[in-house]
């Protein structure tokens, strides 16, 4: 079964790029379950591009690399399930995948069956080198079809980038959740525009078809594939809030054979992940800007409200969260009660406004 909330686990992309092989994923099982993230939801083990050789075989069938994968995908995926994960693979809607490995085109039902025989659980579906004369959303059908026919349970996670006007077309594919932005980068800046590129969008996530602001550069700090520059403790701190308050699905991007401490710690916050996997799955509601802080609203099951509120300055500064545009006026008799979930600090409303000082790149988010 398929769960209704956000998808949670680990990709290879992020740090590993091609260089993955079976000893990291059997490692990587390993720790996701010893460091108690799956006990927390991440679930999901995915092997995204550069797994695979160059060419089919002789009945059209993908091949698993066997310098990468000597005892091939089954006898890996039989070890992530035997661990009590669930395993994710990787193609791409069209003739070659983004590393330039074959891709799916043409072969949906084939790939769709392979997979299946596998035992995988998850394909990570992308959109590089695909046909000129089919829009991407037949494609796209193709394989929702092609999956929901292999004879097993597939999570269909799309990844065409928010391009050819994603959001309109995907729930309908059968995705279960969709990239709506380019590709994440290790540093701020990438975090910020990421963000930034959610607002006309955020009405389209939601239960069964999430928004998939990519996999999680938590705790990879410069080191990897995206590692490019890093970001401190507390920029991950915000992209984490972040992450969790959108509803996007949470899939881990670091080192998790090294993770410990401080970012073990923030990837396994309770109130951060209960939040996110709300059961009510609806998106947060973009409350106001001076282009350079944000703050956001979530309703919650239980009638409680998640309140997130963001400094994107390089500097300390008061932040302004307005409750009437949450439809609380001043005049309307009630007030907010709540606590920072990372601090403890009671959330303080004056009149019709909630503020707090917050240093630069830093967040609170009030439950
Ligand atoms: C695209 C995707 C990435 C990753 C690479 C693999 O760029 O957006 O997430 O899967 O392809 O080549």
């Amino acid at each position: 079964m398929i769960k209704n909330t956000p998808p949670m686990g680990w990709n290879s992309w992020n740090t590993f790029g091609a260089n993955i092989n079976e000893q990291l994923i059997f490692d990587t099982a390993d720790k996701m379950v010893e460091t108690g993230l799956l006990e927390l939801g991440y679930e999901y083990l995915v092997i995204d591009d550069c797994w695979s050789l160059k060419e089919r075989d002789e009945t059209g069938r993908l091949v698993a690399n066997p310098q990468k994968f000597p005892h091939g995908m089954k006898a890996v995926a039989d070890y992530v399930h035997s661990k009590g994960l669930k395993f994710g693979m990787y193609s791409c809607d069209g003739n070659l995948t983004c590393a330039g490995y074959p891709g799916s085109f043409e072969h949906e039902f084939i790939d769709a069956k392979t997979f299946a025989e596998w035992g995988v659980d998850f394909l990570k579906y992308d959109y590089c080198y695909h046909s000129k004369i089919i829009h991407g959303k037949y494609l796209y059908r193709r394989m929702g079809l092609a999956l929901k026919n292999c004879g097993r349970d597939i999570l269909f996670s799309a990844c065409t980038w928010g391009t050819d006007n994603t959001a309109k077309w995907i729930r309908e594919t059968g995705a279960n959740m969709w990239r709506s932005t380019g590709d994440i980068l290790d540093t701020w800046d990438s975090v910020r525009k990421l963000t930034e590129q959610q607002d006309a969008i955020l009405p389209y996530g939601g239960a069964g078809s999430f928004n998939d602001m990519d996999m999680l550069t938590v705790g990879m700090f410069g080191k990897g594939n995206v590692g490019v520059g890093g970001c401190t403790a507390v920029e991950y701190k915000t992209q984490f809030a972040l992450w969790c308050l959108f509803g996007t699905p949470l899939m881990l991007g670091c080192d998790v054979r090294t993770l410990d401490g401080e970012m073990l710690t923030l990837l396994k916050h309770p109130a951060l992940i209960a939040i996110n996997q709300d059961e009510e799955c609806r998106g947060p509601v973009y409350i106001g800007s001076d282009n350079n802080y944000n703050t956001y609203a979530r309703l919650l099951s239980g009638n409680r409200i998640a309140i997130g509120m963001f400094n994107f300055h390089d500097h300390e500064r008061n932040i302004f969260f307005f409750t009437r545009d949450l439809g609380m006026t001043a005049g309307c008799g009630y007030h907010l009660e709540g606590k920072d979930v990372f601090t403890g600090a009671p959330i303080s409303q004056d009149r019709d406004y909630v503020e707090c000082c917050l240093p630069s790149h830093d967040c609170a988010v009030y439950l």
